[in-house]
């Protein structure tokens, strides 16, 4: 299990593409950062069902995106919902190639799902041409940490203690000090980075986590426990829980 959690996991991302209402926020804030002349080649990381790619097509009428992801499931429903003028991926962005390379690069709430960030800003680095644009947001330190603790409250007893007691959970919640750090590391000039409280109150929280945030625990569970530990996590966080989110913003550009 730990080999397998090391690569990136399969979505449900017809459920994802419901319930991912944060991210369309997010997106059009991260896309304000960006500057771009209408023809260009932009590399959407960590591209989901296509919800930063539908935006960034507005603003390219003559260019093109390449949206990468580590899903099957969500590179196919961003080719059916956005066939002209894009080319989805299906790869690990840790293994990420990219040529020719490209004119910009954008990510939305993806790069905490990676470990390695220092591979991971040397693959995009060697996918950009010289002075490429990355305006990137992620969940960045502190993010989320109600919900890590309902979680690891529940995950500390039976039946699912077995599974998941002890394992540090699957993101990598950086700040903008190292991160910053391994940007210049990987060849970009950092023009800002820094946190930003986001909090959330989405509808449907149970389906939220089951398809979005707790979806690598679930992953561990045998399916039977499934269900029943979404349960004690919506249990767990009380009434009009609040996804308490904190972001790491990116502007950077390629060196
Ligand atoms: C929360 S979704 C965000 C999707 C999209 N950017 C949006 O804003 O709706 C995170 C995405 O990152 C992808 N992902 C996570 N780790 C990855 C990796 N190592 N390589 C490629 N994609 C990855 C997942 O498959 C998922 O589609």
């Amino acid at each position: 299990m730990d080999d397998d959690s090391a690569r990136p996991r399969e979505w449900d991302a017809g459920t994802y593409h419901q319930v991912a209402v944060p991210h369309q926020g997010w997106s059009d804030e991260i896309l304000e950062r960006l500057t771009l002349r209408g023809d260009e080649t932009v590399l959407d990381l960590g591209c989901g069902t296509g919800n930063v790619a539908e935006r960034l097509l507005e603003r390219l009428p003559n260019g093109h995106v390449i949206g990468v992801d580590g899903s099957a499931a969500m590179v196919q429903q961003a080719r059916e919902r956005l066939p002209e003028r894009t080319t989805f991926v299906h790869a690990d962005l840790l293994d990420l190639e990219v040529e020719p390379p490209a004119d910009a690069a954008v990510s939305s709430a993806t790069f905490h799902w990676i470990a390695d960030h220092d591979r991971l800003f040397a693959r995009v680095r060697a996918a950009l041409v010289p002075g490429a644009p990355l305006v990137a947001q992620c969940g960045g330190r502190g993010n989320i940490a109600g919900i890590v603790a309902g979680a690891e409250a529940v995950a500390a007893h039976e039946p699912f203690a077995p599974y998941l007691a002890g394992w540090p959970g699957p993101w990598n919640f950086a700040g903008p000090e190292e991160t910053t750090e391994r940007l210049q590391r990987a060849g970009f000039a950092v023009q800002n980075c820094w946190l930003a409280d986001s909090p959330q109150r989405p509808e449907r929280i149970r389906d939220f986590l089951g398809s979005v945030t707790l979806g690598s625990h679930l992953l561990r569970l045998p399916e039977k426990l499934r269900d029943p530990f979404l349960d004690a996590v919506v249990e767990q966080l009380g009434p009009d829980p609040v996804q308490d989110y904190v972001r790491l913003n990116i502007v950077a550009s390629a060196v």
